[in-house]
C-alpha cells in the first residue's frame, strides 16, 4: 500500500465472456456496494462487445467498467479497431494499454503504448499502462532495467495520478499460477515508485501501481499488503464474481 492512495482492484476479462457472463458483472456490481467502496475502487474490463451493456448494468454501482485496449488515433480507416472516444461513448472510464499479450501478439512497442495512453487521456479515460519482465529477463537479472525502460517509453510526459495507473505484470506470472515472492514484488514496486517520483514529483508519488499475475483469493492479502502495491490487475480470477469479490474484500482486513 501507499499512504493516502486509494487502491484499485481491477479485472481484465481478456477474450472471455458473452452475454451470459453479464450475471457475473451484475453480481460484482452489487458486491462492491458496501462501505469498503469509499476506500477501494473496483473495475472490470470485459470484452468490447459487452462494454455498453455492462456500463448500463452498473449505473447505480461504484464498479467502474473499462476496456482492454484502444487505438492510438481518434478515428479513421483502421478496420477492427476501437478508439478511446468510442470507449468513453459507452461510458467506459478506463482502458488497459500495453498488456504483455498485446505486446507479444501484436508486436506493440513502448512508443505505441505511449501513443495509446495519450489517446486514452485525450478522451478523458484513465490509462492502465502494463509493464513487466519475461522469465528470461528475470533470470538474467534485467528486471529493473526492463521496468525502467518500459516506464520511460510507455508513460506519457503529462501522466498524473488521476489519468494514469501502472500495472506491474511479470510476464511469467500471467496465467501460470506462479507469483513473485513478496520481497521481489516489494523491490520492483519500490523501484517503480522511485522512477515515477523522480519523473513526475508528487503525482508520481501517488500514482497507483497495481500488481498483476496469478492473483487469487488465497494470495491477494499478502500481495496487496506489500509497500507500494496499490491494488491488483486480475485475469482468470476476475471471471467469477465470488473470486473477484474475495480479492476485493481482502482490503477489509488489510485496511482494518
Ligand atoms: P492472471 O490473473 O490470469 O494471471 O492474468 C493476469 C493478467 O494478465 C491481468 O491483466
Amino acid at each position: 500500500m501507499t499512504p493516502n492512495v486509494r487502491p484499485l482492484v481491477a479485472g481484465n476479462w481478456k477474450m472471455n465472456g458473452t452475454r451470459d457472463s453479464l450475471d457475473q458483472i451484475k453480481a460484482i456490481s452489487e458486491g462492491v456496494k458496501g462501505d469498503l467502496s469509499e476506500k477501494v475502487e473496483s473495475l472490470i474490463c470485459p470484452p468490447a462487445t459487452l462494454l455498453y451493456v455492462a456500463t448500463a448494468l452498473c449505473e447505480d454501482s461504484p464498479l467502474w467498467i473499462g476496456a482492454q485496449d484502444c487505438h492510438q488515433n481518434a478515428s479513421g480507416a483502421h478496420t477492427g479497431e476501437i478508439s478511446a472516444d468510442m470507449i468513453a461513448d459507452c461510458f467506459g472510464t478506463h482502458v488497459i494499454v500495453g498488456h504483455s499479450e498485446r505486446r507479444t501478439d501484436h508486436a506493440e512497442t513502448d512508443h505505441l503504448v505511449r501513443a495509446k495512453a495519450i489517446a486514452a487521456n485525450a478522451a478523458e479515460l484513465t490509462a492502465i499502462i502494463c509493464i513487466g519482465e519475461t522469465a528470461d529477463e528475470r533470470k538474467s537479472g534485467q528486471t529493473l532495467d526492463i521496468l525502467k525502460r518500459q516506464l520511460a517509453g510507455s508513460v506519457p510526459d503529462d501522466a498524473n495520478a488521476e489519468n494514469t495507473v501502472i500495472a506491474y505484470e511479470p510476464v511469467w506470472a500471467i496465467g501460470t499460477g506462479l507469483t513473485p515472492t513478496s520481497e521481489n514484488v516489494a523491490e520492483a514496486h519500490a523501484f517503480m515508485r522511485a522512477e515515477l517520483t523522480r519523473r513526475f514529483g508528487d503525482e508520481g508519488a501517488k500514482m497507483r501501481i497495481l500488481y498483476g499475475g496469478s492473483v487469487k483469493p488465497s494470495n491477494a492479502k499478502e500481495l496487496m499488503s506489500v509497500d507500494n502495491v496499490d491494488g491488483a490487475l486480475i485475469g482468470g480470477a476476475s471471471l467469477k464474481a465470488s473470486d473477484f469479490l474475495a480479492i476485493y474484500n481482502a482490503y477489509s482486513e488489510i485496511l482494518a
